[in-house]
């Protein structure tokens, strides 16, 4: 089968072709946290280049636990307007789009402040730089039930704004991640321990979206084929969740791996274990495929349509692309009339791997930036006066977020 054939979703959604805009956080939010016109420019030039489905960057489930400044928040009371308009755009020329919702957990950045939360009150592991994390706090009952609620509101909201379907972040070591890992949920309730009771979250989650949207929203979840750290959710646990996501019928699982401590999904792992230089995690969802029968798409590290067309023949429904289409959004496009074209994928390789993996984020976060405001990309940017550029736009993004929270704070 080609990459290039129509996909048949179990929500009755059919995609024109196997090609998805992987999800990227783009931090160009208003200052309302509402979708901003950079946005509505940026949705619009992904929809005209060509993939079949766009999964929006994540957009969080509650205003007071960001995984960056200048993040979409999309909460029970939002305005809808503005999402109306990002949903619109994104759907042109035949394009679906589902809006991939989050909430960090732990990973937070001290200077964001709000709430951080996560199973347990382990703190991350960021070596020299750990003390850029405050040490969250281990959930209460009544929080894991608030977080249950606010994805299903959230997910409701995507709907009501016309949004065709939500994607479940459970991946890259954020809340739903944390309580899937050992190393992160040392919870002694039902909440953790055992496989099961570590995606009790996970599940409850699904079901409730499931039911509050109805059978023909797209809904889908985002997990870790592993997190790459020793003693962490590996393949087994991964399969374990696979099988207990299965009589939800969701339309389809997207694997992927790591989290901030070991950022595979950059094509790093934390442990020796070495990734595939293209296709980072195909060899582990080659694996989980014979088992499952929920449709799988595999992201990270796709650039040639060669490496898109050997994931759909190794049994992947879906492939899915991020950092090359922030540089060419419309590869998908020129593949058709140029199969040979090489996309681009950054990789920082300084000896900080921390500050390089925040370089490669900000390279591919300027070309974001630049689509935004119809520019095009630059393929030949530099990553230290990009990492420089965007550490000054988190600065003021930062202050920008704490004078709506300080609002926010006094009119509540
Ligand atoms: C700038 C940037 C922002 C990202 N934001 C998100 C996000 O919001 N949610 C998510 O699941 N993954 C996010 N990712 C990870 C991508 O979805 C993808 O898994 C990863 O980049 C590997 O794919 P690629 O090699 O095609 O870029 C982000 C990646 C980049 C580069």
């Amino acid at each position: 089968m080609s990459v290039f054939t129509e996909c048949q979703l179990s929500s009755g959604v059919c995609l024109k072709n196997r090609f998805v805009k992987a999800a990227m956080e783009e931090n160009l939010a208003d200052a309302n946290q509402l979708p901003s016109q950079a946005l509505f420019n940026l949705y619009q030039a992904w929809a005209k280049g060509g993939v079949g489905l766009i999964i929006t960057g994540n957009v969080m489930v509650d205003r007071f636990a960001m995984t960056g400044p200048g993040g979409v928040v999309l909460e029970k009371d939002t305005p809808l307007d503005a999402f109306e308009k990002w949903a619109k755009q994104a759907q042109l020329n035949n394009t679906k789009v589902i809006m991939q919702i989050n909430h960090p957990g732990r990973q937070v950045f001290k200077r964001m402040g709000g709430k951080v939360l996560s199973p347990s009150d382990v703190a991350l592991n960021m070596g020299k730089h750990s003390g850029l994390f405050e040490t969250p706090k281990a959930m209460t009952e009544d929080e894991i039930h608030d977080v249950i609620t606010r994805f299903v509101d959230t997910a409701l909201q995507a709907q009501r704004a016309g949004f065709d379907g939500v994607e479940i972040h459970a991946a890259h070591g954020y809340l739903l991640s944390q309580f899937l890992s050992p190393l992160t949920n040392k919870r002694k309730d039902e909440w953790g321990g055992s496989i099961q009771n570590r995606s009790r979250l996970l599940i409850n989650i699904v079901s409730q979206v499931k039911e509050a949207c109805g059978e023909q929203f797209i809904l889908s979840v985002k997990l870790n084929s592993a997190d790459f750290q020793r003693g962490g959710f590996d393949i087994n646990d991964a399969s374990v969740v696979i099988n207990a996501l299965a009589p939800f019928n969701l339309d389809f699982i997207e694997l992927s791996g790591g989290s901030y401590e070991a950022p595979a999904m950059q094509g790093k792992s934390g442990d020796d274990r070495t990734l595939a230089r293209e296709a980072y995690f195909l060899e582990f969802a080659k694996k989980l495929v014979s088992e499952s029968s929920t449709p799988l798409m595999v992201t990270g590290g796709i650039k040639r349509l060669a490496v898109a067309q050997n994931a759909v023949e190794a049994g992947m429904s879906l492939v899915g692309l991020a950092s090359a289409l922030a540089y060419k959004p419309d590869l998908i496009n020129k593949w058709l009339h140029e199969p040979e074209l090489l996309g681009y994928i950054p990789k920082v390789d300084w000896k900080d791997k921390t500050l390089a993996g925040l370089a490669n984020m900000s390279l591919v976060k300027r070309q974001l930036r630049r689509l935004g405001a119809n520019k095009l990309p630059m393929n030949n940017a530099s990553a230290f006066f990009s990492l420089i550029m965007d550490q000054i736009k988190v600065f003021r993004l930062t202050k920008r977020y704490k004078q709506h929270l300080n609002k926010q704070t006094q009119t509540n």
